[in-house]
């Protein structure tokens, strides 16, 4: 391949676990004893306000201590050889801290909040939310993360990116959130795809390249076994 060619990276909770950050379905899925499906989602906001925006901003301290991992600066180095796109489920912004300069958030930011009534109305997310901290159409603010049962915005534009890709390269998700899990189907008949994951629970197949491994070590074998220079 060589600077024409376009690589598409899909990447998840996985990705990031080596730089300390807990994915959400190897753990318990609970946060103080509250479900995350709960906390993450539009009426556990409006029922607990304080309790969702602790979370997140809990959530926030971890990430801002996180640094970028070998994978991320892996994708990162791409960008001088091919055409990387990177699309992440990924809140945190360690694929931009790595130096990804054309990535999509289909599930939100962590370091944005926003207006409750107009999500267009947008601002950096710095240090901890409270109830009483309003937007400038008085709303409360409130992360810019999409939560369980709101749309993704994005996604009509992630499969147009996926659609031109001639490497898919997945790491680190389980694929079982929807609709950002069926992104695969987007992707080209003649396109090689390669998924990168712990516990994958997909065999090789054809153009499916199956890499049971950590995504650091993932990743080095794919640029240093599978890219060409
Ligand atoms: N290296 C590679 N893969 C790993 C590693 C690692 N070090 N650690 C865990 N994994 C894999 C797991 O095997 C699993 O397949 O990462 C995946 C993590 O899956 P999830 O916890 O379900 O995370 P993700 O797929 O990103 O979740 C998708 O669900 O909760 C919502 O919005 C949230 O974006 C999130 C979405």
């Amino acid at each position: 391949m060589n600077q024409k060619h376009h690589i598409v990276f899909f990447t998840g909770a996985g990705i990031s676990q080596e730089s300390g950050i807990e994915t959400f379905r190897d753990t318990n899925g609970l946060w103080h004893n509250h479900k995350v499906e709960d906390i993450a989602s539009k009426d556990g906001f409006e029922k607990n306000p304080q309790v969702v925006l602790d979370f997140y901003n809990q959530r926030r301290e971890v990430v801002e201590k996180a640094q970028p991992n070998l994978a991320h600066n892996l994708i990162a180095s791409l960008e001088d050889r091919y055409k990387v796109s990177v699309i992440t489920q990924n809140v945190d912004d360690l694929h931009e801290r790595a130096g990804s300069s054309n990535v999509m958030h289909l599930h939100g930011e962590l370091n944005k909040c926003r207006s409750s009534k107009n999500s267009h109305l947008i601002y950096p997310y710095t240090g901890s939310l409270k109830v009483g901290d309003l937007a400038e159409d008085g709303s409360q603010l409130r992360p810019h993360i999409v939560w369980f049962g709101e749309e993704v915005v994005e996604i009509e534009k992630a499969i147009e990116i996926t659609q031109t890709a001639d490497l898919f390269i997945i790491i680190g998700t389980s694929m079982v959130v929807q609709p950002a899990g069926s992104l695969l189907l987007s992707v080209p008949v003649d396109a090689q795809t390669v998924y990168i994951d712990l516990n994958p629970d997909v065999e090789d197949g054809i153009n499916l390249l199956v890499l049971k491994e950590k995504a650091t070590v993932g990743m080095k074998q794919l640029v240093e076994d599978y890219l060409p220079y």
